[in-house]
C-alpha cells in the first residue's frame, strides 16, 4: 500500500517548538521508526507551510495512492480549500493531530476537514500516526472504493 503522510504549517519545528505540547522529537527522526513497523507499506512523506502546496501535492496523490495521514496543522481550523480539496479525491484521508485539540483553545476543537476524512486521531503526540497506519493496515483498498 502506498500511503502519504502530509504534514502542515510549522511541523518542520517538530522537536523545537512548544515541547510540553508537541513532544521533543523531528518528524524526520521518528519516520524511519514507522517504515521499519510497517513495512509491507510504501510511506511517504510531505511537509509545507503554504497552504496552495498542501493542495497540490493532495491532488497529485488523491487519485492513485491508497491512503492519506494529514496533519494539517493551524489549517485544520481554517482551511475550506483544503476541505475541499479533500472532497475531490479519491483517497481515503485519515486526519491526524499531536496534541488532543479537543483540550485546548476554543478555535481548535472545529476542524474544517474533519467531515471529508475517514476519521481522525488526536493527542497521541507522535504515536497518532502509527495509530493511523493501523487503520491502513486494516482495509482492503477495494471497500473503500479506491482506484489502483
Ligand atoms: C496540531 C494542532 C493544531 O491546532 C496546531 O495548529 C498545530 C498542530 C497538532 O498536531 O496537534 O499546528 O495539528
Amino acid at each position: 500500500m502506498q500511503i502519504l503522510i502530509i504534514n502542515g504549517p510549522n511541523l518542520n519545528l517538530l522537536g523545537r517548538r512548544e515541547p510540553g505540547i508537541y513532544g521533543t522529537r523531528s518528524f524526520e527522526a521518528y519516520l524511519p521508526e514507522l517504515r521499519e513497523a510497517f513495512p509491507d507499506f510504501t510511506l511517504e512523506y510531505f511537509q509545507s507551510n503554504h497552504e496552495g502546496e498542501l493542495i497540490d501535492k493532495i491532488h497529485e496523490v488523491g487519485f492513485t495512492y491508497h491512503g492519506i495521514i494529514l496533519n494539517a496543522g493551524a489549517y485544520t481550523h481554517t482551511s475550506l480549500a483544503l476541505a475541499d480539496a479533500l472532497a475531490a479525491i479519491d483517497s481515503p484521508v485519515v486526519e491526524v493531530h499531536l496534541s488532543n485539540v479537543a483540550a485546548r483553545e476554543e478555535i481548535r476543537h472545529k476542524s474544517l476537514i474533519a467531515k471529508n476524512c475517514i476519521g481522525s486521531i488526536s493527542g497521541f503526540k507522535l504515536d497518532s500516526y502509527r495509530l493511523a497506519l493501523h487503520y491502513f493496515e486494516g482495509i482492503r483498498p477495494k471497500r473503500v472504493g479506491f482506484r489502483v
